[in-house]
């Protein structure tokens, strides 16, 4: 039976935090659990020298993303787990998907865009300032990590979706201009029952809002962190609205349905913030106790994540060699004999 492939990148640019657990991570985990499923999960290190020229910071970020995922228990048996930077197929095909892929359709990539947009308005000369051939090539090498490995289904953010229409474009032109079906057309999957978590300051959890609460801090620091989510100026005694209440979202996202309703009862009768707190914490830190143990021992392991990551490069690579002989064959670049 042919399994859909479903395929997905982190960009290793940050720590992981709740929000990326219950948005992504936690997602992921349970379709590599389907049995129909072939599912292709992928450290995007590339993809992290367009944002961050800190490498420390990738460095650092590659493992504990890496830790993370092995620590909520993805299966690597199973899932095809690797760092992108272990397969040279991969720029390779970048390279000859740059060459069918019109520049007019990378002109009107939204993060483009945006780049030329701010500067515009900044009053800037020159639109491009400060934007690499990495910023705007950017689709290219998503189009290869999906094309790659004939993905059916990526799962993606809302703000991806477009990559992924890039990516069927660019797969239609190549088949089209070397006349064969090389590349299977992807499709974005944006799941829209997964939530979306809210950060300390009520925003949406992002690194970029510096309102994170990182999923394997220690117990102390996610203690002091559950207590910084704000909150209103209601008494105890109060009631107060669940709905509203970002306190009350990251406890719903983790709790069982029973406890949540319980604890939106105790918001109706005006349970106090403290009270309210202590509680979520207790909640959060229950169900981090055991991954956060393991997520310490793998960090103090990077041998073992290192061969876990080859074990996967060299499963991606076992197919990504043999496609790129053909493709090259097709754009006249095989061997003479
Ligand atoms: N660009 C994606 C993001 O920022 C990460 C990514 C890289 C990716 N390559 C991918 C996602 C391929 C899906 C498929 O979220």
């Amino acid at each position: 039976m042919n399994k859909t492939r479903v395929l997905t990148g982190i960009t290793t640019t940050g720590t992981p935090h709740l929000g990326n657990y219950v948005g992504a991570i936690k997602p992921a985990i349970t379709a590599s659990q389907d049995p129909n499923v072939q599912s292709f999960y992928f450290l995007a290190d590339l993809h992290a020298l367009i944002k961050c020229q800190d490498p420390k910071r990738v460095e650092q970020s590659r493992l504990e993303i890496a830790a993370t995922w092995l620590a909520l228990g993805l299966d690597t048996d199973n899932a095809i787990f690797y760092r992108q930077s272990d397969i040279p197929e991969i720029p390779e095909l970048t390279w000859m998907l740059s060459c069918v892929c019109a520049k007019g359709l990378m002109n009107r990539a939204h993060a483009y865009k945006a780049a030329v947009a701010d500067n515009e308005s900044a009053g800037y000369p020159d639109p491009d300032k400060g934007i690499t051939m990495g910023l705007f090539g950017y689709p290219v090498l998503m189009a290869a990590d999906i094309l790659m490995f004939n993905a059916h289904k990526v799962p993606v953010g809302r703000d991806q979706i477009q990559h992924i229409e890039m990516a069927r474009d660019i797969a239609g032109r190549f088949n089209h201009l070397y006349k064969g079906q090389f590349f299977t057309q992807p499709e974005a999957v944006v799941d829209d029952k997964v939530e979306v978590l809210n950060g300390l300051d009520g925003r949406k959890m992002s690194k970029s809002y510096n309102n994170t609460i990182p999923l394997f801090v220690s117990e102390k620091k996610l203690q002091k962190l559950v207590r910084k989510i704000k909150t209103n100026s209601l008494e105890p005694g109060e009631p107060k609205d669940p709905d509203t209440c970002t306190l009350f979202q990251i406890y719903s996202a983790f709790a069982s349905a029973e406890d949540t309703a319980d604890l939106r009862r105790e918001y109706e009768n005006g349970i106090g913030w403290g009270v309210a707190k202590d509680r979520v914490f207790e909640s959060l830190n229950a169900h981090l106790r055991e991954p956060r143990e393991r997520y310490q021992a793998l960090m103090e392991d990077p041998g073992h994540i290192e061969q876990v990551l080859a074990k996967g490069a060299e499963r991606a690579r076992s197919e990504a060699a043999p496609f790129m002989d053909r493709l090259r064959e097709a754009a006249g670049l095989g061997r003479f004999v």
